[in-house]
């Protein structure tokens, strides 16, 4: 079988594709001939990656791209949400949990609004979506769900306690989530992402609120988007349970030091000029 050919078909929802990795990973997975839901807030932005993957499609595929706009941190919605998108295909294969936000601010200059507007995205968005998926999947005894972390889900970073806290949340919830649906045929992926060039910085908060609007050189020099999304449908299609992108010669020496000279990396962050 040729690789990610065991998508064509399956239903695919991807959140966070209205740009960067979710939209490159929409295009990636029509281009393989499954059908795709897109959801984000932007809806030019699923529009725009709408017609990216419909150049993909031929004409008899017209319909296999739907868009679902909604905010991932309203997670109250979550199953009225995941009603809204079981009515497109009435099934979802393969969900793929990657709207995010990132931080730029000193934690005593974040306000309260914004720890609520990374938290509620990055982790309970994802939480409350999930536990609305995972019966319907059980029921049907398959599925996979992909939750897109970062390298700072391993390891904290200055600027960017709650960002950092809520993918290291992540982690523990895919951990304890794998282990519990392994018995009915589900399998849960953590994809932790090192440095990719999308607007990631850009769409970063600061501690009031407003957004950081800046290019950061990790993101500059990162792996493009598509190169990405390629490598987390391959390691989708091996069914791997992490699968690490955007890993640079410089986010490799970060995961290096951290994990074999933990004192050293203490001592470099310290003093590192972060943005
Ligand atoms: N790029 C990197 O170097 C990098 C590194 C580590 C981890 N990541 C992770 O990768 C994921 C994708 O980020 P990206 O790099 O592709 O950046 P991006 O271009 O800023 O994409 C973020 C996506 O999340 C969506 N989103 C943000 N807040 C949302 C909300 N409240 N409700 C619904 N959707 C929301 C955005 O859509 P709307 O604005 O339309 O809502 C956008 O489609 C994120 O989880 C990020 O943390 C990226």
């Amino acid at each position: 079988m040729k690789q990610g050919e065991q998508f064509r078909d399956k239903v695919v929802w991807i959140t966070g594709a209205s740009s960067g990795i979710g939209a490159a990973l929409a295009v990636a997975f029509s281009r393989l001939g499954a059908k795709v839901i897109l959801s984000g807030r932007r809806v030019e932005g699923l529009e725009k990656t709408r017609a990216l993957c419909e150049r993909n499609q031929r004409e008899q595929q017209r319909g296999d791209i739907q868009m679902l706009a909604f905010d991932a941190s309203d997670y109250g919605k979550a199953e009225e949400v995941v009603e809204k998108a079981y009515s497109f295909f009435a099934r979802v294969d393969v969900f793929v949990g990657n709207a995010g936000v990132s931080q730029r601010s000193l934690f005593t200059e974040t306000k309260a609004e914004v720890i609520h507007t990374i938290v509620n995205t990055n982790f309970l968005g994802n939480v409350f979506l999930v536990k609305a998926i995972l019966p319907r999947m059980q029921e049907r005894r398959e599925g996979t769900v992909a939750l897109v972390s970062s390298i700072v889900g391993k390891f904290g970073s200055p600027l960017r306690a709650v960002y950092s806290a809520s993918k290291h949340a992540l982690h523990g919830f895919c951990d304890s989530l794998a282990a519990e649906v392994r018995k009915d045929n589900i399998t849960v992926t953590l994809v932790v992402a090192g440095f990719v060039k999308t607007d990631i910085s850009l769409h970063a908060l600061l501690g009031d609120g407003t957004r950081y609007e800046h290019m950061d050189e990790n993101q500059q020099g990162g792996v493009s988007a598509d190169e990405c999304a390629e490598s987390i449908i391959r390691g989708l299609a091996r069914g791997k349970r992490e699968i690490m992108v955007g890993i640079t010669n410089r986010a490799r020496l970060i995961l290096f030091l951290h994990r074999f000279f933990p004192w050293l990396f203490r001592y470099i962050v310290q003093r590192s000029k972060v943005t």
